[in-house]
C-alpha cells in the first residue's frame, strides 16, 4: 500500500502538510456510565485511522475515503449532516471549529480567514467498522487534531475530545459520552486511563499484564448504534434519575445513588417503570463496581479484576439489555477457563466485541476452540485481534499504514 504522504499528492497535485494517527480504544471496565456521570478505565490501542491534510484556498473540503474509493467535496460553509455517514465525522468537527472561532470572534479573525479557505484530506484505517473499536471517535479526533495544528487553534486535548463528542451527537445522532473521544486523544502506551465522567479528571494505570494478553473477539456483528437503543438507554437513566431525585433532591448524579434508592424508587411490577429500574440498577452497581475494579488493578490482583468483568457483562446483558446472543455465547465459552481471567461485551453493544484477558500461553488454543465452536452454534466467523496498548493522536511523519 503507497504511503499516505503519495495518496495525497497523487490525488491533489500538491504536498500534504502533516499526517495524523488517531487510535481505536479499549475500555476494561466501565460500560455505559459515561454518560451517566461514572468512572471508565479505557486504552487506546495499535488499530488507528491515518489521515494526510493540507490547506487549500478554494473555500471547499476535499474528502477522499481511501479504503471505500469514495470521494466527496463540500464547500465549507453552511455544513449540514451529509448522507453519506463517514463524511459526517469530518464535516462535524470542522462545524465545531467554526463554532469555536465564532465564540472568540476578535482573537481568530486571522484564523478564521484561513480556516475559510478549506482543506484536503484522504483518509485511510485499519479499525474494524462497527466493531465497537470507536472507528468513528478516531476519525473525529484525527481530523480535529489536525485541524488544531494546521490552524493553530490552540485546543487542548480535552477540548478537542468534547468538541468531537457535540460533533457526534449532532452530525451523526448518537448521543454518546465522553469516553471514546477522550481516550483516542489521551491514550498512552502500556497504560489504561481511569476518567472520571463527572470531573474529567484521569489518571493513568500502568497495565502490568505480565503472561497475559488482551484478546477481542469480534461477534462481526456489526452495530449501528444512531439506529440501536443506545439513545433509548440514555433517556431511561435520566428518567430514573428524575423520579429519585424527587424523592431525594440533594442527588445530582448517579454518583450520589444507593442501591437501596434505586429499590425504593423504582422497583415496580409496571413494566416501563422496571426497565427504568433495571437501568438504574445496573449503573449504581456498574459504578461502584469500576471503583473496587481499580483498587484490585492497584494491588495487581487481576483475578479479583477479571470477575468483575464477568459480572459487567452479567448486568450488560441481563439488566442494562446491551448484549445479544452472539456475545452472551463468547463470554459464556470461556468463563469456565482457568486461562481467561475476565471476559465481557465492550462498547456499546448489540454486537462488535468481546473484551478477554487471557494467558498468553493458552490464547492460541482458546482462539481455536472458539472459532470452531462459534462457527458451529452461530454460523458465523470469528475474528480475533490480540491487542496492545498504544499513544493516542499524534503527528507522524512520513508513516504508512500496513494493511
Ligand atoms: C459507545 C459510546 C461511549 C460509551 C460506550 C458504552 O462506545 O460512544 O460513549 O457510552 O458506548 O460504554
Amino acid at each position: 500500500m503507497l504511503a499516505i504522504r503519495t495518496q495525497f499528492s497523487n490525488h491533489f497535485n500538491y504536498n500534504a502538510a502533516l499526517v495524523v494517527k488517531s487510535p481505536g480504544r479499549i475500555n476494561l471496565i466501565g460500560e455505559h456510565i459515561d454518560y451517566n456521570h461514572g468512572f471508565v478505565l479505557p486504552a487506546a490501542i495499535d488499530k488507528f485511522i491515518e489521515l494526510a491534510i493540507g490547506k487549500r484556498t478554494d473555500g471547499a473540503i476535499h474528502m477522499v475515503a481511501l479504503d471505500l474509493g469514495e470521494t466527496i467535496i463540500l464547500p465549507i460553509h453552511n455544513l449540514a449532516p451529509h448522507a453519506t455517514v463517514w463524511v459526517n465525522y469530518i464535516i462535524g468537527v470542522v462545524d465545531q471549529v467554526f463554532n469555536n472561532l465564532a465564540t472568540n470572534e476578535n482573537n481568530f479573525a486571522k484564523i478564521k480567514e484561513d480556516f475559510n479557505g478549506g482543506f484536503s484530506i484522504c483518509i485511510q484505517g485499519n479499525i474494524p467498522l462497527g466493531a465497537g473499536l470507536s472507528s468513528s471517535a478516531a476519525v473525529e479526533c484525527a481530523v480535529l487534531f489536525a485541524l488544531n495544528e494546521l490552524y493553530n487553534l490552540s485546543l487542548t486535548r480535552m477540548q478537542m475530545a468534547l468538541m468531537a463528542q457535540s460533533a457526534e451527537h449532532k452530525f451523526a445522532g448518537v448521543n454518546c459520552g465522553i469516553m471514546d473521544m477522550f481516550a483516542s486523544l489521551h491514550g498512552e502506551k502500556n497504560k489504561a486511563i481511569l476518567l472520571d465522567c463527572d470531573s474529567l479528571a484521569f489518571t493513568y494505570y500502568p497495565l502490568a499484564l505480565n503472561d497475559y494478553s488482551i484478546v477481542l473477539f469480534d461477534t462481526q456483528i456489526k452495530h449501528a448504534l444512531a439506529s440501536s437503543e443506545y439513545n433509548t438507554r440514555r433517556l431511561e437513566c435520566e428518567q430514573g434519575l428524575k423520579i429519585i431525585q424527587e424523592k431525594y433532591p440533594t442527588v445530582k448524579t448517579f454518583r450520589d445513588i444507593s442501591l437501596e434508592q434505586v429499590e425504593a424508587c423504582l422497583a415496580s411490577n409496571d413494566v416501563n417503570r422496571s426497565k427504568v429500574y433495571q437501568r438504574c440498577k445496573y449503573v449504581v452497581e456498574e459504578i461502584q463496581r469500576v471503583q473496587l475494579a481499580v483498587q484490585d488493578l492497584g494491588k495487581g490482583d487481576m483475578q479479583a479484576f477479571g470477575k468483575k468483568m464477568f459480572e459487567t457483562h452479567k448486568g450488560l446483558s441481563k439488566l442494562y439489555e446491551v448484549s445479544c446472543p452472539e456475545l452472551d455465547f463468547l463470554v459464556e465459552a470461556v468463563s469456565n477457563n482457568e486461562n481467561v481471567l475476565g471476559a465481557r461485551m465492550m462498547g456499546g453493544g448489540f454486537g462488535g466485541c468481546t473484551i478477554n484477558i487471557i494467558k498468553k500461553s493458552a490464547v492460541e488454543e482458546i482462539t481455536k476452540e472458539l472459532t470452531a465452536s462459534y462457527a458451529q452454534v452461530m454460523h458465523k466467523e470469528l475474528a480475533v485481534y490480540i491487542t496492545s496498548i498504544e499513544d493516542g493522536t499524534h503527528i507522524v511523519e512520513g508513516t504508512h499504514l500496513v494493511a
